[in-house]
């Protein structure tokens, strides 16, 4: 089936113009073409923007193992909603995904499960070196060298060393500094007050962890992304030591959320790394702004209502976020704080770079069809209740937004619409593993 979108202004690597873009057998197979073409379909997109399907790079579905608080099917269909046409997932499933066996396995229920395109990292432990180094149909390695949900901290020196010396595959890793966050739990311990959260995992435990991080790659030469900065030091400091080897992400709620937001949202916004102080999502803000930091991405990590509503510390740490984050960002883009084209760059085309996914995050020739129309008037307000993902809340619940995803293609195939009757799903229709590298996928 050949589809023409017509009358969209669209986003394409180079420039935004108003184009014309054929989709054909879920590659995109024309831009701008002549005349008098002859398709079954079309798609008019008049007053809209056509830009390539969102790529998160740090996602957590919870399958399998933990799927009374989300799964793939219901997370992937957030996604499509959402404008996310491929996410990464992260490792702290149960089992751990840290052997081949236990990617395989993931990729076997995103191909049963699974709305969207998928990829899945191999999770490191102290001693799984071995698995790491043949590790394929995989973006890369995560090491929490900070714990987090989870039981998989590698925060060796040696067993870090030998994981950056030994693997050619990309590593990204969670950085919080573990002796930090232990002295600084201590001296809470007993509290009740959820803004000792921020206290207890602090700014120095972020940034004495993602220096290491940094140091371990440049001394291995080796390929590392920073996940989730949530401090303006970090931020600082990745601009002041820019290395070829090192690129990094920051999350929505670090970007909007601060510790003044505690007192409104409580657990809501317990999240590890912690966030901030409101002067660090400026400078994050002005780290996406100089291109110092080039990802956004969610860290989407939800727990159910009656986990995350128990009181400090015992509410876990994790928040929703992929059906709202392109939302969040178009409301900026309504704001003025930044363009639509810069949002292209932070959600779609710098994590394809980063994570080298053949043919995603742009609008070209041969590339596949994973795309979003988006409505930039498009007002709505972000409702618990009308949450897709499973666990039914979100931290954004009240807030009203300009400017969302209103029809998602995976492979050329419309997996979502915003229609007068509500949010349409495609019933049938998975997506496919993403392709990263040159690895034999
Ligand atoms: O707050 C977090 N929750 N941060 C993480 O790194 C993990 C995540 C989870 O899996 O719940």
């Amino acid at each position: 089936m050949k589809t023409l979108i017509k009358n969209a202004t669209v986003i394409l690597p180079e420039e935004s113009r108003d184009v014309d873009v054929v989709i054909e057998a879920g590659k995109i197979t024309d831009i701008a073409p002549g005349h008098g073409l002859a398709v079954d379909d079309v798609v008019d997109g008049a007053g809209k923007f056509l830009i390539p399907g969102v790529i998160d790079d740090q996602v957590h579905f919870r399958e399998p193992g933990l799927t009374h608080k989300e799964d793939i099917a219901h997370a992937s269909r957030a996604c499509a909603k959402g404008g996310i046409t491929t996410f990464l997932e992260m490792p702290n499933t149960i089992p751990h995904a840290i052997t081949q066996q236990g990617i395989d396995e993931k990729i076997a229920i995103a191909e049963r499960n699974s709305l969207v395109n998928f990829g899945f990292y191999i999770g490191a432990t102290p001693n799984n070196v071995r698995e790491l180094k043949k590790a394929k149909r995989t973006p890369g390695i995560k090491i929490f060298i900070g714990s987090s949900t989870g039981n998989l901290l590698v925060d060796q020196q040696e067993a870090l060393e030998e994981i950056f010396a030994e693997t050619t595959l990309p590593i990204t890793a969670h950085c919080e500094d573990e002796s930090t966050v232990r002295t600084n739990a201590e001296k809470y311990r007993g509290s009740r007050d959820i803004a000792d959260h921020s206290r207890v995992r602090d700014h120095q435990a972020a940034i004495i962890a993602t220096r290491r991080a940094v140091d371990l790659a440049n001394r291995h030469q080796h390929h590392f992304h920073v996940l989730h900065v949530s401090t303006g030091a970090e931020a600082e400091f990745l601009a002041a030591e820019a290395s070829p080897y090192v690129t990094a992400e920051v999350c929505v709620h670090h970007l909007f959320f601060n510790v003044d937001d505690y007192a409104r949202l409580g657990s809501r916004i317990k999240m590890n790394p912690s966030i901030k102080n409101k002067a660090d999502n400026e400078r994050l803000w002005q780290a996406l702004l100089n291109n110092e930091i080039t990802v956004v991405a969610t860290d989407h990590a939800p727990h159910t209502k009656e986990e995350k509503f128990a009181i400090y510390p015992e509410c876990p740490s994790g928040l929703p976020a992929v059906e709202n984050s392109l939302a969040l960002m178009l409301n900026q883009v309504n704001k003025g704080t930044c363009t639509l084209e810069q949002v292209v760059g932070w959600m779609c085309s710098a994590p394809a770079k980063v994570w080298k996914i053949r043919n995603k995050g742009a609008i070209k020739v041969g590339y596949d069809a994973d795309l979003c129309l988006v409505d930039l008037h498009r007002e709505h307000q972000v409702l618990d209740e009308n949450q897709v993902s499973k666990c039914q809340w979100t931290p954004w619940h009240g807030e009203k937004l300009r400017g969302k995803a209103v029809q998602t293609w995976v492979h050329g195939q419309v997996v979502y619409k915003d229609t007068e009757n509500g949010d349409y799903f495609d019933p049938d229709f998975r997506g496919q593993p993403a392709l990263f590298g040159l690895q034999d996928n």
